[in-house]
């Protein structure tokens, strides 16, 4: 009896073993082809230039520095933490993480008024982005990038949020040109877009199902406008949608146009925790973006491990970060550090001679 027991648990092992095998060569497969190595599936390599110390003598306390600020911004604000993570998804998406979306002139930066509601963020999240720069050159030196400070930033947002602690590579510079409107809507796909368009459309930059489910899960924080959801309100219900869920909606948004804001995850608004999914496996998903994700069968089967098992989503969800905050970076003696997060150095001497030269006009004149 005993023997075979035995005998039974070690056919387990090497079923476990076989399949333990398969499922880590599937996950290389689908790993981007600068992909190295299949032995440690967690381990992604880094891009060259970047760096685990970047800062470590230059700037050894880079991370505290930013932790203790925003911890104090977001005591008076938490939903600004929503803001600083979707700063970062949308710098990333357009033209790589190279702080491209902070400058004024780009299609949604700082001084964009007419930016649709897709692509408007909040004007605050600039702000903050500018006053952590500020802190930290001032600790520092200006050694720092605007794009370093974004992912960073995007890290303590989700951690202090309720969400997983994970390690952000660093060493990005700035880029010196603006992200255009065009540029900007051909590559953050539309919240009414269908599993389909937006797997097609991350895959192009290197990511897997999983990772798109992940990333998707960043909307369990965070508000969004009307007009990106009240295509599955008008002038038909979308089916899909749960009813009460539906009728609700209705009066936040009473027409297509309405300039109103609702939360994403219906359950827990402002903590980062995998309440989102159980949202969409009951058919609460705001946008067809998050919905379809439960209705398309490539990805149904990860909604439904996210929905039920949190650490799970938050490691996939940090292995996803991992590589987003990697696309397209800046590094070596490309780009610049930026000594004002929302112009290029260029335009800032430009800004600040003309600015000294009315300064010296002005005390002639009072004289
Ligand atoms: C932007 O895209 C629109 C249509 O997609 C096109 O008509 C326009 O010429 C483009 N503008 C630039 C500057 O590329
Ligand atoms: C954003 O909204 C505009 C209309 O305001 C639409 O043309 C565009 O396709 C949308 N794009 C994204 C990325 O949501
Ligand atoms: C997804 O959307 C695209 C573009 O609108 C459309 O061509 C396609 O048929 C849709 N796919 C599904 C499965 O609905
Ligand atoms: C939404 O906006 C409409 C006007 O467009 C207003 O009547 C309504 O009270 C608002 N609802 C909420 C929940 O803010
Ligand atoms: C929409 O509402 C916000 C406040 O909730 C306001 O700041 C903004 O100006 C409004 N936009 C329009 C176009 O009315
Ligand atoms: C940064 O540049 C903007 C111009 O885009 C200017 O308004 C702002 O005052 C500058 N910030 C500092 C700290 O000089």
């Amino acid at each position: 009896m005993a023997s075979s027991g035995v005998a039974l648990c070690f056919t387990c092992f090497l079923l476990l073993l076989v399949s333990f095998i398969h499922a880590s060569s599937l996950h290389c497969e689908s790993e981007s082809s600068s992909s190295s190595s299949c032995t440690n599936p967690n381990k992604h390599p880094l891009v060259n230039g970047l760096s685990w110390s970047f800062y470590e003598s230059t700037c050894p306390n880079l991370d505290s520095l930013i932790r203790k600020h925003l911890k104090k911004v977001f005591t008076n604000d938490i939903g600004l933490a929503a803001g600083l993570l979707r700063l970062h998804f949308h710098d990333c998406f357009v033209q790589g993480c190279d702080g491209s979306v902070l400058l004024d002139g780009s299609a949604s930066g700082p001084s964009e008024k007419e930016a649709p509601p897709n692509l408007s963020l909040r004007a605050e999240v600039f702000k903050i982005i500018e006053d952590l720069r500020a802190h930290v050159h001032h600790h520092c030196g200006s050694v720092v990038s605007c794009a370093d400070i974004v992912a960073v930033a995007a890290r303590d947002s989700v951690f202090l949020s309720g969400g997983p602690e994970y390690k952000v590579p660093l060493g990005r510079r700035d880029g010196l040109t603006f992200a255009t409107r065009n540029a900007t809507l051909a590559n953050l796909p539309a919240p009414t877009s269908n599993a389909t368009v937006i797997l097609d459309s991350l895959a192009s930059k290197g990511f897997n199902p999983v990772d798109v489910v992940a990333l998707s899960g960043g909307h369990t924080i965070g508000i969004s406008h009307c007009t990106s959801f009240t295509n599955r309100l008008y002038p038909n219900q979308d089916p899909v949608m749960d009813k009460s869920l539906a009728d609700k909606l209705k009066l936040t948004c009473p027409a297509t146009n309405t300039n109103n804001t609702t939360v994403m995850d219906l359950r827990t608004p402002d903590l980062f925790d995998n309440k989102y999914y159980v949202g969409l496996v009951n058919r609460e998903g705001l946008f067809t973006s998050d919905q379809d994700l439960f209705t398309d069968e490539r990805t149904k089967e990860i909604v439904i491990e996210f929905a039920e098992d949190q650490s799970v989503f938050f490691e996939k969800f940090a292995e996803a970060m991992m590589k987003m905050g990697q696309l397209g970076v800046l590094t070596g003696s490309n780009g610049e550090i930026r000594g004002n997060c929302s112009v290029r150095n260029q335009d800032y001497e430009t800004f600040l001679k003309r600015y000294e030269v009315e300064d010296v006009e002005e005390d002639k004149s009072e004289l």
